[in-house]
């Protein structure tokens, strides 16, 4: 099978790799884990993440470098979002140290699966945490699995670096004091027939607004929503039910002390588009996806072009990827090199 991978022409598509991490929480603590070659899960009927949605995950890459190398790119971050997912779902959390060896043990043993240096590939790492075990009343599982597998990915909207059209859904995906800020799959199951009214209307995916006022842009169905002004400026969305993205807070970090920009997370009012030159989407499967019109009660707001990206997200996404492969220098405790 990985014999015939195409490194250079990947989509977002499940590929079953070699091995996969795979740890158990009984009697109040976590197993060492273990890696195997057993992609199917066996867990109890009953399992609260089957029923009652006890279950969160995270989304990470790891970059092959121009040396030869592999790294990770702050893979703390998502470690300690995922924690932050436990809490809100009382689950036992995973330790950083735990998270990060997982992740490793699954590159190396996947290496094979690599896209290499300049293919436009990665590989993907899915951890994910559910909550298992003979349950069937509503309350926290008292046993838990922790897994993570990968495989290689090229764009998750299927022109990389060309502008999509989204439109605003009518749809919330989370509340406002729901579990819009964890990435939990409750999120993505109340997700999905907003996207799949975008996509058959012909768009790639929706723009959400806030639950509580539907005036303000919140994100969209997989990444964060960030504009750039006609004075340069760099603005992402504020909200207390978005995904606090780990490629969002690198682009507000990148744009202020690699561009010179200046930044801020604010409300961003729908019928406000007029005020950015372009805008974007971004996020680890998303990378950058620049955005070229978003559909708001059938009128098209077009940004800088429906059909070529503008310079600011080009040079935000060249400073990015640069970074994650390696060819900048990032800012301190951004890459981790696989050992
Ligand atoms: N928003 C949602 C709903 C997502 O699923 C993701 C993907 O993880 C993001 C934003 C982007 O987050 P990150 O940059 O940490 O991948
Ligand atoms: C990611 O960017 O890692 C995501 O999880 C987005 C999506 C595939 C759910």
């Amino acid at each position: 099978m990985k014999e015939k991978i195409d490194f250079s022409n990947l989509g977002f598509n499940y590929i079953k790799t070699d091995y996969r991490y795979i740890s158990y929480w009984r009697d109040g603590q976590w197993d060492e884990g273990t890696l195997t070659e057993d992609n199917t899960l066996h867990i109890g009927e009953s399992s609260p993440c089957l029923h009652y949605g006890q279950q969160c995950f995270e989304g990470l890459k790891a970059y092959a470098t121009k040396n030869g190398g592999v790294s990770f790119f702050r893979i703390q971050e998502n470690a300690k979002r995922l924690q932050s997912s436990c809490q809100r779902l009382l689950m036992p959390e995973i330790s950083i140290e735990k998270f990060i060896a997982a992740c490793e043990s699954v590159v190396k043993a996947n290496l094979d699966y690599l896209p290499p240096y300049g293919s436009g590939g990665t590989l993907y790492i899915r951890p994910m945490l559910i909550g298992i075990g003979n349950s069937i009343a509503v309350k926290p599982a008292d046993e838990y699995l922790f897994t993570v597998f990968c495989m290689p990915v090229g764009p998750y909207f299927k022109d990389g670096l060309s502008p999509v059209n989204f439109m605003v859904s009518d749809f919330d995906r989370a509340a406002a004091n729901g579990t819009g800020q964890q990435k939990v799959g409750g999120n993505y199951a109340a997700s999905m027939i907003a996207h799949e009214i975008a996509v058959k209307k012909g768009f790639a995916d929706c723009i959400y607004l806030d639950p509580t006022t539907h005036t303000k842009i919140e994100e969209v169905g997989a990444a964060n929503f960030f504009g750039i002004t006609k004075d340069n400026r760099f603005i992402t969305p504020v909200s207390s039910s978005i995904l606090p993205s780990i490629t969002k807070y690198s682009l507000l970090y990148l744009a202020e002390h690699y561009l010179s920009m200046q930044v801020s997370e604010e409300d961003v009012y729908i019928d406000e588009l007029d005020k950015f030159v372009e805008a974007g989407a971004c996020g680890t499967a998303a990378v950058i996806t620049p955005i070229g019109g978003i559909l708001h009660h059938d009128h098209l707001h077009v940004f800088h072009s429906e059909t070529e990206v503008g310079p600011v997200v080009k040079k935000l996404y060249d400073t990015l990827t640069a970074i994650q492969t390696g060819d900048l220098e990032a800012p301190e405790g951004w890459i981790r090199p696989i050992s």
